[in-house]
Protein backbone atom coordinates (compact mmCIF):
# COMPACT_ATOMS: atom_id res chain seq x y z
CA UNK A 1 0.00 0.00 0.00
CA UNK A 2 1.32 3.55 -0.99
CA UNK A 3 -0.46 5.99 1.25
CA UNK A 4 2.28 8.51 2.30
CA UNK A 5 1.78 11.76 4.82
CA UNK A 6 5.39 12.63 4.15
CA UNK A 7 6.29 14.84 0.95
CA UNK A 8 9.85 13.40 2.23
CA UNK A 9 8.51 9.88 1.46
CA UNK A 10 6.84 10.57 -1.14
CA UNK A 11 10.23 11.95 -3.03
CA UNK A 12 11.80 8.64 -2.38
CA UNK A 13 9.23 6.69 -3.72
CA UNK A 14 9.28 9.22 -7.09
CA UNK A 15 13.44 8.26 -6.98
CA UNK A 16 13.00 4.72 -7.27
CA UNK A 17 10.35 4.94 -9.90
CA UNK A 18 12.34 7.32 -12.02
CA UNK A 19 15.14 4.72 -11.68
CA UNK A 20 13.08 2.35 -13.55
CA UNK A 21 12.01 4.92 -16.35
CA UNK A 22 8.42 4.66 -15.28
CA UNK A 23 6.15 6.95 -16.32
CA UNK A 24 4.08 9.06 -13.29
CA UNK A 25 -0.08 10.25 -14.54
CA UNK A 26 -0.90 12.66 -11.48
CA UNK A 27 -4.49 13.01 -10.15
CA UNK A 28 -4.32 16.40 -8.08
CA UNK A 29 -7.75 16.59 -5.65
CA UNK A 30 -8.75 18.12 -2.52
CA UNK A 31 -10.34 14.82 -1.74
CA UNK A 32 -14.29 13.94 -1.51
CA UNK A 33 -13.82 11.78 -4.47
CA UNK A 34 -16.76 11.06 -6.85
CA UNK A 35 -17.01 9.37 -10.43
CA UNK A 36 -15.44 12.21 -12.08
CA UNK A 37 -12.06 12.08 -10.29
CA UNK A 38 -12.13 8.20 -10.66
CA UNK A 39 -12.61 9.22 -14.44
CA UNK A 40 -9.53 11.18 -14.35
CA UNK A 41 -7.48 8.63 -12.40
CA UNK A 42 -8.85 5.85 -15.01
CA UNK A 43 -7.11 7.78 -18.32
CA UNK A 44 -4.17 8.69 -16.00
CA UNK A 45 -3.40 4.93 -14.88
CA UNK A 46 -4.10 4.02 -18.99
CA UNK A 47 -2.12 5.99 -20.65
CA UNK A 48 1.07 5.94 -17.44
CA UNK A 49 2.86 3.29 -15.23
CA UNK A 50 1.76 4.30 -12.40
CA UNK A 51 -1.18 6.57 -10.63
CA UNK A 52 -0.30 9.04 -8.39
CA UNK A 53 -3.18 10.99 -6.23
CA UNK A 54 -3.26 13.92 -4.27
CA UNK A 55 -5.40 14.61 -1.12
CA UNK A 56 -5.51 17.65 -0.06
CA UNK A 57 -7.81 20.54 1.11
CA UNK A 58 -5.54 23.37 0.04
CA UNK A 59 -6.02 25.87 2.15
CA UNK A 60 -4.35 29.32 -0.15
CA UNK A 61 -6.94 28.83 -2.54
CA UNK A 62 -9.45 29.89 -0.38
CA UNK A 63 -10.79 33.50 0.24
CA UNK A 64 -13.11 32.61 2.08
CA UNK A 65 -12.59 30.60 5.37
CA UNK A 66 -16.46 29.34 5.93
CA UNK A 67 -16.10 27.81 2.37
CA UNK A 68 -12.76 26.14 3.45
CA UNK A 69 -13.77 24.98 6.50
CA UNK A 70 -17.52 23.54 5.32
CA UNK A 71 -15.43 21.98 2.41
CA UNK A 72 -16.05 17.76 2.46
CA UNK A 73 -13.06 15.99 3.86
CA UNK A 74 -13.07 12.06 4.22
CA UNK A 75 -9.61 10.94 3.36
CA UNK A 76 -10.67 7.31 4.70
CA UNK A 77 -13.35 6.69 2.51
CA UNK A 78 -11.29 8.64 -0.73
CA UNK A 79 -8.44 5.96 -0.04
CA UNK A 80 -11.35 3.07 0.03
CA UNK A 81 -12.44 4.52 -3.15
CA UNK A 82 -9.15 4.30 -4.88
CA UNK A 83 -8.31 1.32 -4.29
CA UNK A 84 -11.67 -0.55 -4.98
CA UNK A 85 -10.52 0.55 -8.46
CA UNK A 86 -6.75 0.69 -8.72
CA UNK A 87 -4.24 -1.94 -7.93
CA UNK A 88 -2.33 -0.68 -4.94
CA UNK A 89 1.14 -1.69 -5.95
CA UNK A 90 0.83 0.93 -8.80
CA UNK A 91 -0.91 3.60 -7.09
CA UNK A 92 0.28 6.71 -4.65
CA UNK A 93 -1.73 8.38 -2.60
CA UNK A 94 -0.20 11.53 -1.36
CA UNK A 95 -2.24 13.02 1.59
CA UNK A 96 -0.43 15.34 3.81
CA UNK A 97 -0.96 17.55 6.52
CA UNK A 98 -1.25 21.52 5.91
CA UNK A 99 2.31 21.68 7.49
CA UNK A 100 4.02 19.21 5.19
CA UNK A 101 2.46 21.49 2.58
CA UNK A 102 3.08 24.57 4.03
CA UNK A 103 6.68 24.45 6.58
CA UNK A 104 6.08 27.59 7.70
CA UNK A 105 3.79 30.23 6.96
CA UNK A 106 0.73 29.32 4.97
CA UNK A 107 0.63 31.93 2.35
CA UNK A 108 0.91 31.88 -1.79
CA UNK A 109 3.35 32.87 -4.03
CA UNK A 110 2.12 34.94 -6.81
CA UNK A 111 1.69 34.04 -10.59
CA UNK A 112 0.68 36.35 -13.63
CA UNK A 113 -1.31 34.07 -15.77
CA UNK A 114 -1.50 36.37 -18.69
CA UNK A 115 -4.69 38.08 -17.86
CA UNK A 116 -6.07 35.01 -17.25
CA UNK A 117 -6.29 35.00 -13.43
CA UNK A 118 -8.52 38.34 -13.50
CA UNK A 119 -11.19 36.51 -15.08
CA UNK A 120 -13.87 35.02 -14.03
CA UNK A 121 -12.95 33.14 -10.88
CA UNK A 122 -10.23 35.02 -9.97
CA UNK A 123 -12.58 37.95 -10.54
CA UNK A 124 -14.68 36.40 -8.30
CA UNK A 125 -12.61 34.65 -6.12
CA UNK A 126 -9.31 37.11 -5.33
CA UNK A 127 -6.10 35.03 -4.57
CA UNK A 128 -7.67 31.73 -5.80
CA UNK A 129 -5.39 31.19 -8.37
CA UNK A 130 -2.45 32.71 -6.57
CA UNK A 131 -3.44 29.54 -4.35
CA UNK A 132 -3.64 26.72 -7.07
CA UNK A 133 -0.45 27.95 -8.45
CA UNK A 134 0.92 27.34 -5.29
CA UNK A 135 -0.14 24.24 -4.39
CA UNK A 136 0.26 22.57 -8.09
CA UNK A 137 3.98 24.00 -8.64
CA UNK A 138 4.53 22.07 -5.09
CA UNK A 139 3.18 19.17 -6.00
CA UNK A 140 4.31 19.43 -9.25
CA UNK A 141 7.83 19.32 -8.39
CA UNK A 142 7.46 16.46 -6.05
CA UNK A 143 5.62 14.05 -8.67
CA UNK A 144 7.87 14.89 -11.53
CA UNK A 145 4.99 13.47 -13.43
CA UNK A 146 5.00 13.29 -17.32
CA UNK A 147 1.22 14.00 -17.80
CA UNK A 148 -1.22 15.59 -15.11
CA UNK A 149 -5.01 15.27 -15.40
CA UNK A 150 -7.56 17.74 -14.58
CA UNK A 151 -11.25 18.16 -15.52
CA UNK A 152 -13.15 20.51 -17.77
CA UNK A 153 -15.89 21.50 -15.16
CA UNK A 154 -12.65 23.95 -13.97
CA UNK A 155 -12.04 25.19 -17.28
CA UNK A 156 -10.72 28.69 -16.24
CA UNK A 157 -7.94 26.33 -13.70
CA UNK A 158 -7.17 24.24 -16.61
CA UNK A 159 -5.97 27.45 -18.42
CA UNK A 160 -4.34 28.57 -15.82
CA UNK A 161 -2.49 25.39 -15.41
CA UNK A 162 -1.28 25.15 -18.71
CA UNK A 163 0.27 28.77 -18.62
CA UNK A 164 1.98 27.61 -15.01
CA UNK A 165 3.76 24.81 -16.62
CA UNK A 166 4.64 27.52 -19.40
CA UNK A 167 5.75 29.86 -17.11
CA UNK A 168 7.96 27.16 -14.83
CA UNK A 169 8.92 25.32 -18.11
CA UNK A 170 7.68 22.04 -16.63
CA UNK A 171 8.68 19.38 -18.67
CA UNK A 172 4.97 17.51 -18.14
CA UNK A 173 1.48 17.65 -20.09
CA UNK A 174 -1.35 19.36 -18.58
CA UNK A 175 -4.68 16.99 -19.94
CA UNK A 176 -8.16 18.51 -19.60
CA UNK A 177 -10.81 15.75 -19.78
CA UNK A 178 -14.43 15.69 -20.28
CA UNK A 179 -16.89 16.96 -17.41
CA UNK A 180 -18.36 14.27 -15.82
CA UNK A 181 -21.63 14.40 -15.13
CA UNK A 182 -25.06 13.24 -12.90
CA UNK A 183 -27.58 11.76 -15.39
CA UNK A 184 -29.56 15.21 -14.66
CA UNK A 185 -26.57 16.40 -16.40
CA UNK A 186 -25.51 18.36 -13.02
CA UNK A 187 -21.55 18.78 -13.08
CA UNK A 188 -20.00 15.99 -10.71
CA UNK A 189 -18.46 17.88 -7.56
CA UNK A 190 -17.12 17.44 -4.16
CA UNK A 191 -19.69 20.17 -3.39
CA UNK A 192 -22.73 18.57 -4.17
CA UNK A 193 -22.64 16.59 -1.57
CA UNK A 194 -23.69 19.56 0.77
CA UNK A 195 -26.79 19.90 -1.00
CA UNK A 196 -30.47 18.81 0.09
CA UNK A 197 -32.58 16.65 -2.05
CA UNK A 198 -34.42 19.57 -3.46
CA UNK A 199 -31.01 20.68 -3.96
CA UNK A 200 -30.06 18.45 -6.78
CA UNK A 201 -32.97 18.47 -8.50
CA UNK A 202 -32.56 22.70 -8.77
CA UNK A 203 -28.49 22.09 -9.02
CA UNK A 204 -29.67 20.45 -12.44
CA UNK A 205 -31.07 23.56 -14.25
CA UNK A 206 -27.46 24.91 -14.31
CA UNK A 207 -26.82 22.48 -16.39
CA UNK A 208 -30.45 23.07 -18.83
CA UNK A 209 -29.60 27.00 -18.63
CA UNK A 210 -26.73 25.77 -20.49
CA UNK A 211 -28.20 23.82 -22.91
CA UNK A 212 -30.32 26.74 -23.89
CA UNK A 213 -27.22 28.68 -24.10
CA UNK A 214 -26.09 26.12 -27.09
CA UNK A 215 -29.53 25.69 -28.62
CA UNK A 216 -29.80 29.70 -28.81
CA UNK A 217 -25.89 30.01 -30.03
CA UNK A 218 -27.13 27.31 -32.66
CA UNK A 219 -29.68 29.21 -33.87
CA UNK A 220 -27.70 32.45 -34.19
CA UNK A 221 -29.99 34.36 -31.68
CA UNK A 222 -26.57 35.56 -30.46
CA UNK A 223 -27.74 39.11 -28.83
CA UNK A 224 -30.70 37.44 -26.65
CA UNK A 225 -28.51 34.58 -25.17
CA UNK A 226 -27.37 36.12 -21.83
CA UNK A 227 -30.72 38.49 -21.08
CA UNK A 228 -32.91 34.81 -21.88
CA UNK A 229 -30.64 32.67 -19.92
CA UNK A 230 -30.46 35.33 -16.69
CA UNK A 231 -34.08 35.41 -16.89
CA UNK A 232 -34.47 31.96 -16.48
CA UNK A 233 -32.78 32.16 -13.21
CA UNK A 234 -34.61 35.06 -11.61
CA UNK A 235 -37.62 32.51 -11.68
CA UNK A 236 -36.71 29.56 -10.30
CA UNK A 237 -36.21 29.48 -6.37
CA UNK A 238 -33.19 28.86 -4.49
CA UNK A 239 -30.62 29.08 -7.03
CA UNK A 240 -28.97 32.16 -7.34
CA UNK A 241 -27.07 33.23 -10.38
CA UNK A 242 -23.97 34.53 -9.68
CA UNK A 243 -22.33 35.33 -12.90
CA UNK A 244 -23.17 33.28 -16.44
CA UNK A 245 -20.69 34.64 -19.31
CA UNK A 246 -19.70 33.53 -22.83
CA UNK A 247 -16.01 33.81 -23.65
CA UNK A 248 -13.01 33.05 -25.25
CA UNK A 249 -11.66 28.93 -24.79
CA UNK A 250 -7.90 30.58 -25.13
CA UNK A 251 -7.75 33.67 -23.48
CA UNK A 252 -11.11 33.48 -21.72
CA UNK A 253 -11.95 36.95 -23.22
CA UNK A 254 -15.77 38.12 -23.39
CA UNK A 255 -17.02 37.76 -26.50
CA UNK A 256 -19.66 40.60 -26.87
CA UNK A 257 -23.26 39.50 -29.56
CA UNK A 258 -20.90 40.76 -32.72
CA UNK A 259 -18.20 38.38 -32.25
CA UNK A 260 -20.33 35.35 -31.60
CA UNK A 261 -20.04 33.69 -34.78
CA UNK A 262 -16.28 32.30 -34.22
CA UNK A 263 -14.57 29.18 -33.53
CA UNK A 264 -13.49 27.96 -29.74
CA UNK A 265 -16.52 29.77 -27.47
CA UNK A 266 -17.80 28.68 -24.24
CA UNK A 267 -20.42 29.59 -21.99
CA UNK A 268 -19.43 29.62 -18.06
CA UNK A 269 -21.76 29.73 -14.87
CA UNK A 270 -21.62 30.09 -11.45
CA UNK A 271 -24.63 29.90 -9.44
CA UNK A 272 -25.62 28.92 -5.59
CA UNK A 273 -27.80 26.37 -4.62
CA UNK A 274 -28.53 25.70 -0.90
CA UNK A 275 -25.91 28.28 -0.23
CA UNK A 276 -23.55 25.62 -2.35
CA UNK A 277 -21.22 27.48 -4.60
CA UNK A 278 -21.91 25.28 -8.06
CA UNK A 279 -19.28 26.17 -11.36
CA UNK A 280 -20.54 24.37 -14.72
CA UNK A 281 -19.61 25.06 -18.19
CA UNK A 282 -20.00 23.72 -21.90
CA UNK A 283 -18.36 24.63 -25.07
CA UNK A 284 -20.46 26.47 -27.83
CA UNK A 285 -18.88 26.24 -31.23
O1 LIG B 1 -9.39 21.33 -8.71
C1 LIG B 1 -9.02 21.08 -7.55
O2 LIG B 1 -9.52 20.17 -6.89
C2 LIG B 1 -7.92 21.92 -6.93
O3 LIG B 1 -7.99 23.23 -7.37
C3 LIG B 1 -6.52 21.34 -7.16
C4 LIG B 1 -6.15 21.30 -8.62
C5 LIG B 1 -6.45 19.93 -6.58
C6 LIG B 1 -5.47 22.20 -6.44
O4 LIG B 1 -5.69 22.22 -5.06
Amino acid sequence: MMVFKSKNEVAIKIKALASEDLSIGFVPTMGALHDGHIALMKTAALENDVLAVSIFVNPTQFNNSTDLDKYPRNVGKDIELIYSHFDKEQTIIYTPDVDDVYSDQIIAKHYAYGGLENKMEGASRPGHFDGVGTILEFLFHLFKPARAYFGEKDFQQLQIVKSLREQLALDLEIIGCPISREDSGLARSSRNGRLTDLGWITAAKIYQSLLLAKEMYASGKYDRIQKTVEQTYDKIENLDLEYFTIAREVDLETAPPAEMPQKGLRAFVVAHVDGVRLIDNMKLS
